[in-house]
């Protein structure tokens, strides 16, 4: 997944084909390798994901245009049975993601991505199995809260 995205992300006409919109992020589906599910993100400058997991899948993304930062936890957090967790310290870390880079990650990862620059980002994204569902959570200083979880009908 990991090569797939990076294929796609240096992917110039593939990429311009992705509709911008400065109001919120724009999200265009592709045809992922081996049944994963793909997208094309873009992002506008301010926005992000928020922390979230992806339900068990496995992922990789990679920035296209534009640099995005992952803020993600190296620490392998219980998926279920808690609502709030304290965290560890020095379990943040951060990562600068220039076009052509990225990351795979594996069914246990909790990150956020965001667009923290004043231009528009795009990135592609892969995951398999396809999402099942994902897991929002706030963070407050080392605390961790379960906020709620999605279904794909709801994204
Ligand atoms: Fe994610």
């Amino acid at each position: 997944m990991l090569a797939f995205a990076r294929a796609a992300a240096a992917d110039a006409a593939l990429v311009a084909s992705l509709p911008l919109d400065s109001d919120g992020r724009t999200w265009l589906r592709l045809d992922g390798p081996g049944g994963s599910e793909a997208w094309l993100i873009g992002w506008p400058p301010g926005t992000g994901t928020g922390w979230h997991d992806h339900g068990g899948s496995h992922g990789a993304f990679v920035t296209a245009s534009g640099l995005l930062t992952e803020d993600a936890l190296a620490a392998r957090i219980p998926t279920e049975g808690w609502r709030t967790l304290e965290l560890a310290e020095g379990v943040d870390r951060q990562r600068l993601l220039t076009p052509g880079r990225g990351r795979a990650f594996g069914p246990h990862h909790v990150h956020q991505v965001l667009n923290s620059t004043a231009r528009h980002a795009v990135s592609v994204h892969a995951y398999y199995p396809p999402l099942p569902l994902m897991r929002r959570y706030s963070r407050s200083g080392d605390v961790l809260r379960l906020e709620q979880t999605e279904r794909p009908e709801e994204w």
